[in-house]
């Protein structure tokens, strides 16, 4: 049987619209082996398909397919989520990914760790969320012909993130729509100069920069407006010393970037909350995953 550990990813960071991705120390396991017929269960309650439809599965079979392997009959999948659905912490890219890599073990490895990024990408229309589920760290990513082109990094020690997850849900799907098919030249050149500042900033530690390099007008005024209380929680954040906020991938988690200094930030950010009787928000202070997936023989 084969074990596939995959973190959670927070995507966009603003500014770094489908480009910009972070693994977070929030881990789904699943466990994948061979079957004469379709076995999936949930091993902690969660709702999950148990049909062909299961995302870890389709990514599977979709791998078996792409080799050529003709003597596939099915899996036994167990998954144990721990990523919350439609919350922007990229639970679709932790089904592919583990998908991919339980069937790339299963398969003997015959499939390089890139081209897997490439499938990966494919199957969920943008690398941001599966590029650092892969690799672990702070991800930069580009797609030029289905190849996806990256960099990966680490984060400063001095950087803490909070995470204020909602109760409630928004599809990528949802959130994707609202969004505006064309663009002005300004909002584009808005970004693009963020999201180079951005990377910059967290690579050389200007880490002042951050509450400009944030700053958004693609998705975040567009998606913020579905999500009750999300206003306030930037401004609490920004109001407690956070360096940046922005929404988690396509919300409605929304994070903030502080100094490691600034260590009640995470208690204080929590009794605003309950000041202000938000109550569909809770927070976790998550770290960096450094190493992305992990899948082994057990
Ligand atoms: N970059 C993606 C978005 C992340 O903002 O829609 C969510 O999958």
């Amino acid at each position: 049987m084969i074990k596939v550990r995959v973190p959670a990813t927070t995507a966009n960071f603003g500014a770094g619209f489908d480009c910009l991705g972070m693994a977070i120390s929030l881990y789904n396991y699943v466990y994948m082996d061979w079957s004469d017929r379709l076995l999936i269960k949930s091993l902690d309650g969660t709702r999950i398909p148990t049909n062909n439809l299961n995302l870890v599965y389709k990514s599977a079979e979709y791998l078996f397919k792409l080799s050529g392997k003709k003597d596939f009959k099915s899996l036994k999948i167990l998954q144990k989520n721990n990523v919350p659905k439609a919350r922007g912490l990229g639970s679709s890219s932790c089904c592919i990914v583990a998908g991919l890599f339980g069937a790339n073990a299963l398969l003997g490895s015959v499939f390089k760790k890139k081209e897997l990024l490439n499938i990966a990408t494919k199957l969920e229309g943008h690398p941001d969320n599966v590029a650092p589920c892969m690799f672990g760290g702070f991800v930069v990513s580009s797609v030029e012909n289905e190849k996806v082109f990256y960099v990966r990094n680490n984060v400063s020690y001095n950087l803490k993130f909070v995470f204020f997850i909602p109760n409630f849900k928004l599809s990528t799907e949802k959130s994707r729509k609202i969004l505006k098919d064309k663009i002005d030249l300004k909002d584009a050149v808005y970004n693009i100069s963020r999201s180079s500042l951005l990377v910059s900033s967290i690579l050389k530690g200007k880490f002042s920069n951050l509450e400009v390099s944030t700053k958004d007008k693609l998705h975040q005024d567009y998606r913020l407006k579905y999500i009750e209380n999300g206003k306030e929680i930037f401004d609490i954040s920004y109001k407690l010393g956070a360096y940046g906020v922005f929404l988690s991938g396509a919300g409605p988690s929304i994070v903030a970037i502080y100094d490691r200094s600034n260590i009640s930030f995470e208690k204080e950010a929590s009794l605003k909350l309950k000041e202000k009787g938000i109550v569909n928000f809770s927070i976790s202070k998550l770290d960096v995953d450094k190493g992305g997936v992990v899948a082994q023989i057990t």
